[in-house]
């Protein structure tokens, strides 16, 4: 038995609780390393699963694009309107609801808008007269064929919304469900603005494209039947606040984000 002093007390300490004290010390260590040995391990094989998500994510994203731009070339008409687009929406989200903005899926969503029209026969698609009753209900199809497309795709979220229902109308007289007023997602009311401004400053084989102070004149006078006022109200703030409206004969390339 060993004695040790401290202070004025002899403290009495037993082996058997010494050894058992140093065994079980030994045993904490050789956990910890293992613990340690296993958490870098999970460390390495998260990285490496966030990065075959990245992979597959981008993989998805580039099949998606290659089809809308697929769907651009059918009509060499709306050539550039995919980029143009995508840039006036979110440049308008900026302004409605920047939160909103900042989602990747709504820039998925304006991008791949009318990626239904890959569905779309050529007959329809580029015919430069007005078309039939019958051939207007296949146009229609569209965004239904494109949410349809792109809903499969885990990552697509609120895109699937922007896609289906780009063509709905504040006052319930758009397509395909006839929505009206705030029943339609706040992202799709704004694309519809900048989708109608594209077409407005765009010349077509059947008319000229308007100014851009005539485009916006036509999208004012749109609020409260083809568009949500307030989005209206941002657009137009946006038009005498921002050189981002930049018509097609003068546009820079704007850049879409993938991430
Ligand atoms: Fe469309």
């Amino acid at each position: 038995m060993n004695l040790e002093r401290g202070g004025s007390e002899a403290v009495t300490r037993d082996p058997i609780e010494d050894s058992e004290a140093g065994s079980l010390h030994d045993q904490l260590k050789v956990f910890a390393r293992e613990v340690g040995v296993l958490y870098s391990a999970e460390r390495v094989r998260r990285r490496e699963l966030e990065h075959a998500l990245e992979s597959a994510r981008e993989m998805y994203l580039a099949t998606m694009k290659s089809l809308a731009h697929v769907v651009e070339a059918k009509d060499p008409t709306t050539r550039g309107h995919l980029d143009r687009t995508a840039h006036y929406g979110l440049a308008l989200a900026r302004r409605v609801d920047p939160e909103l903005a900042e989602r990747p899926e709504v820039a998925y969503g304006f991008f791949l808008h009318d990626i239904g029209k890959v569905g779309i026969p050529e007959s329809i698609l580029c015919k430069t007269g007005p078309l039939t009753e019958l051939e207007w209900v296949v146009m229609r199809s569209h965004p239904n064929q494109g949410a349809r497309i792109v809903e499969p795709i885990p990552f697509m979220g609120e895109a699937v919304d922007i896609v289906r229902c780009h063509h709905e109308r504040f006052d319930g007289e758009g397509y395909p469900m006839g929505l009206r007023g705030e029943n339609i997602p706040l992202a799709a009311r704004i694309f519809s603005i900048a989708d109608s401004f594209d077409a407005m400053t765009s010349d077509r084989p059947y008319r000229s494209a308007l100014s851009l102070d005539e485009a916006v004149a036509e999208i004012r006078a749109g609020a409260g039947t083809q568009f949500d006022p307030r989005c209206v109200e941002a657009f137009e703030e946006l038009a005498t606040e921002e050189d981002v409206l930049v018509l097609p004969d003068r546009r820079r390339r704007p850049s879409f984000a993938t991430g």
